[in-house]
């Protein structure tokens, strides 16, 4: 399936035939000439698919000259490993100032006690799902070490990211799901109340959330944990670099953040709506004896007396230089501009979705809108969509696709030719040519009520990443 190039999930392997196979370590080296123009034609062809600003998310800035520009900062220290400190203080310097400007944005000023623990801060990661994994492993240990908590449990909303479930996976920590509500797609703050227990460590609320953009109840999250004494977990990773601008600009956008007293951590992505490279993400705690649990040290090694303060060991101090660079290169400024043009994008085009009865948006979105039918299965519009160069990520339980509004999107004529595509897409979806939508065989919902079925589908996606990393079949065998 994944070697076939009709396939939804696209084919893995369209370079083979053009540059052939690699399947031994070469005995000679190539002209670097030669190999930097094979690279570029490959990048500059991936390039021209999202570059039309029809593609959901995933390139945040999409600006060739922020990109060049965070890639001359990069080489400067993309060879240095941010682990060793003494030859690379600079390390210091662009991470304590990462976390600081991601700290102000978060209001950690309100989060200031008395005492020198009782004071907000940050640490960088290598991506969202880094951070969230991190703070499953910050809770773990505080709530083992403070109550003795040995089997500790968290309570996400049913649409909170996976990286949650991976991180309770990697450190023994049981999962207890809650629904959301079907109409505002929001988590049912009553719900998670009745989960809670004498084990629970965490709770966890999205601002907002990535299959639909929603940010949860965060106000009302924030005055359980209070009430219960358990930690907040906000995941910002999607909306942390774009709310804030969103209230700023006026629109009705819910706190969320170190305002709210029962806010325990944030994770918010650099290398989202931050417009750094891919690669980094902020986690910001509430207090620094939090952090603390986050940390590994081991004296006695004969390495030496190791110590590393996350799940990584050595890091591209190029990386965390990008990222500062991208945050003083813009400043409050420039965020405010590009998120302006992002949200104003974003309603217009939901503006287009409401036009069409036939089309359902799901719960109050804003810079991230998914929208469903109760007339059809919303993936014989995906299927239209596609053939007219569109990418919407996928959503199940119900089927809905979604757009992550992104600056490529704000670009002169994207949303006319939405609207121009998304017309003839629901005329194709109210009589289509066959019953069953093709991507919905990859993205859509599989009946629950089917024994094993889930199973049969994680057999299918572990084959998936097996092929993701291995050469196309017939070679290396
Ligand atoms: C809400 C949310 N949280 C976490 C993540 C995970 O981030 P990453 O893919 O950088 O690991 C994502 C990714 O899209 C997200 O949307």
């Amino acid at each position: 399936m994944a070697d076939d190039p009709q396939s939804p999930m696209g084919d893995l392997h369209p370079y083979a035939e053009r540059f052939g196979v690699i399947d031994a370590f070469p005995e000679k080296g190539r002209p670097r000439q030669e190999v930097l123009r094979e690279l570029q034609e490959i990048a500059r062809q991936e390039d021209s698919f999202w570059q039309t600003g029809q593609c959901s998310g995933t390139m945040y800035c999409g600006d060739t000259e922020h990109y060049a520009f965070l890639n001359d900062v990069c080489s400067l220290y993309s060879h240095v490993n941010a682990l060793q400190r003494d030859i690379c203080p600079s390390a210091t310097r662009f991470e304590g100032e990462i976390a600081a400007m991601a700290l102000d944005l978060m209001h950690a000023s309100a989060a200031v006690g008395e005492g020198p623990d009782a004071k907000p801060c940050g640490s960088v990661t290598s991506g969202g799902t880094e951070s969230i994994i991190t703070a499953v492993l910050m809770y773990r240990d505080k709530f083992r070490s403070e109550r003795g908590i040995s089997e500790p449990e968290m309570i996400l909303p049913t649409t909170a990211h996976p990286a949650f479930e991976k991180g309770a996976h990697l450190f023994g920590v049981k999962v207890v799901h809650v629904p959301v509500d079907p109409e505002s797609t929001l988590v049912e703050v009553d719900r998670v109340r009745e989960q809670i227990n004498d084990n629970t460590i965490m709770i966890v609320g999205s601002a907002g959330n990535y299959p639909y953009g929603t940010i949860d109840p965060i106000e009302a999250l924030s005055d359980l944990a209070l009430e219960r004494d358990v930690a907040l977990h906000v995941d910002g990773c999607l909306g942390g670099f774009i709310l804030p601008w969103g209230e700023q600009l006026g629109y009705e956008i819910p706190v969320f953040d170190f305002r709210l007293a029962g806010v325990t951590s944030i994770s918010a992505d650099t290398h989202k709506y931050g417009f750094g490279l891919k690669g980094t993400s902020v986690l910001l705690c509430r207090d620094r004896a939090l952090r603390r649990h986050q940390y590994f040290a081991t004296p006695e090694w004969p390495g030496g007396k190791y110590n590393s303060p996350g799940i990584a060991g050595s890091r591209s101090g190029g990386l965390l230089a990008s990222a500062w660079a991208s945050m003083v290169s813009l400043g409050r400024e420039g965020y405010l501009r590009y998120a302006k043009a992002i949200f104003e994008t974003s309603f217009e085009m939901q503006e287009v979705v409401k036009s069409h009865p036939e089309l359902k948006l799901m719960g109050k979105p804003t810079f991230c809108f998914s929208f469903s039918s109760d007339r059809f299965d919303i993936y014989h519009v995906n299927d239209f969509m596609k053939e007219r160069g569109w990418r919407f990520n996928g959503q199940q339980y119900p089927n809905a696709i979604h757009m992550c509004v992104t600056r490529p999107q704000t670009r002169p004529g994207v949303v006319e030719r939405f609207a121009e595509d998304l017309a003839p897409a629901v005329k194709y979806a109210l009589d289509p040519p066959n019953e069953t939508p093709i991507s919905a065989a990859i993205y859509g919902g599989v009946p629950t009520e089917v024994p094993g079925i889930q199973e049969m589908v994680k057999g299918a996606l572990f084959k998936y990443l097996d092929s993701c990393q291995d050469l196309p079949p017939g070679h290396g065998d």
